[in-house]
């Protein structure tokens, strides 16, 4: 497992990418068939909400040895905030004391704004742009080269993505949704399947357990209007990555201000502009600002559309606490975690287990192919003083 220090990714200057995304690799061989659209027969389920109030999510419970467990860490906006961000990594059991990655959490994501103003930046919008900032890199050329071709350049363009479909489930033979880092490909934001839905994906199939066994990171959100969702992550982190070339590749304007502002490339597509508009997914509010009456009718077409069973993203901030709406599927994680919001420090937490039909509690092994397994995700939000359990899902899989 990687050990990460946070000093080494938190004060770097950072752009276009929307969501960092560390992991730890692990392994794990289940018999669970995968396909991108399995027919009912394949696959069946079975959902159950239940109201849990209270539960410790960190309790060490004796769990079966073959028992596939996955422990996902998102944390929102940071606005260049290292002291709250490390207090805010530390209280989720992202890092130690020291900083370094703890190995306790699989996969920790954030999605975005690491720095104050982040995605401003390689468009040379220097108007919150300190000269105290400057200095640490030298000079405005020494900036400018940093986040061109310097090291933070090249890291964007290697191993930062604008949204990731991140896989709750293990790793199934050359399909694995977790890569080695060698085979990384940014345009698949850290899940090596890509998601296409066809045009006769019913609402049937939302709740395929594994066909949907995903959740979406994105700094914005991922809008209905937006024509560039499908096949998912990868339209979107393609256009990111042509147009983060483009950033990288031009000569880079002088600073604005004093200098007129340079906007996005003059030869960047229409499609690429489009992930910069206030529908596009860096900036979307929408999830998070229209009312649950409106919003949650619509949420049930993106699921299907992207393949993932919750949409989880930063950028709208709510001071007090992490929003989870429309039954958490749409969960908001920007509390204003930087000193100059105020906001309440916070980190979501996702725990998912797959319990094989053997050791399943309550299992009631069939033949073949239909052997139950037992899935529970444990959606939990995380504060200084407290732990607050947003969804508790449960379902039955039918598999091998
Ligand atoms: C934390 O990381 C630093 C730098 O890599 C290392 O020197 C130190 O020993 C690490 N601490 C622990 C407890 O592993
Ligand atoms: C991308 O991330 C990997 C894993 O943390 C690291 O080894 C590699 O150096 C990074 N690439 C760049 C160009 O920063
Ligand atoms: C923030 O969240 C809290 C708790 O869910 C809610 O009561 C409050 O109305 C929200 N504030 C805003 C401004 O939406």
């Amino acid at each position: 497992m990687p050990r990460i220090r946070l000093s080494r990714f938190l004060p770097a200057v950072l752009l276009l990418a929307a969501v960092f995304v560390a992991f730890r690799q692990s392994t794990f061989g289940a018999p669970i068939r995968h396909s991108p659209t399995p027919t009912d027969e394949e696959l069946q389920y079975e959902v159950q909400n239940d109201d849990v109030a209270a539960q410790n999510v960190f309790s060490a419970e004796s769990v079966p040895e073959a028992q596939y467990k996955r422990r996902i860490v998102a944390v929102g906006d940071l606005h260049g905030d290292y002291p709250n961000a490390l207090r805010v990594l530390q209280m989720a059991d992202v890092v130690d004391e020291e900083g370094n990655w703890s190995g306790k959490v699989d996969l920790f994501v954030q999605t975005g704004d690491i720095i104050d103003r982040q995605a401003t930046l390689l468009i040379a919008d220097w108007r919150y742009v300190e000269a105290k900032e400057i200095a640490t890199f030298g000079s405005v050329a020494a900036r400018q080269k940093m986040l061109q071709t310097g090291r933070i350049g090249r890291a964007w363009t290697a191993n930062y993505s604008i949204t990731s479909r991140v896989a709750l489930y293990p790793p199934l033979g050359p399909d694995s949704p977790f890569p080695s880092s060698a085979s990384y490909d940014p345009s698949l934001g850290h899940s090596s399947i890509d998601f296409e839905s066809s045009l006769d994906f019913g609402e049937e199939q939302l709740d395929d357990p594994l066909g949907t066994a995903y959740l979406s990171f994105v700094h914005g959100g991922l809008s209905p209007s937006f024509a560039h969702l499908s096949p998912y992550p990868s339209a979107i982190n393609e256009l990111g990555a042509t147009l983060l070339r483009r950033l990288q590749t031009r000569p880079f304007p002088p600073p604005h201000p004093p200098h007129p502002y340079a906007g996005l490339p003059h030869d960047a597509s229409e499609e690429e502009k489009s992930l910069y508009e206030e529908e596009g997914p860096l900036w979307y509010r929408g999830w998070a600002l229209q009312p649950e009456h409106v919003v949650c009718p619509e949420v049930g077409k993106i699921l299907r559309k992207t393949g993932v069973r919750r949409l989880i993203m930063g950028h709208t901030p709510n001071f007090t606490a992490i929003t989870s709406r429309c039954n958490g599927k749409v969960i908001i994680i920007d509390t204003g975690i930087s000193h100059a919001y105020g906001g309440v420090l916070s980190a979501l937490s996702i725990q998912y287990t797959l319990t094989p039909p053997s050791t399943a509690v309550d299992s009631n092994p069939g033949s073949g192919t239909n052997r139950q397994w037992k899935e529970r995700e444990i959606v939990t939000a995380i504060y200084p003083e407290r732990q607050e359990v947003l969804v508790v899902e449960e379902r039955t899989v039918l598999g091998s």
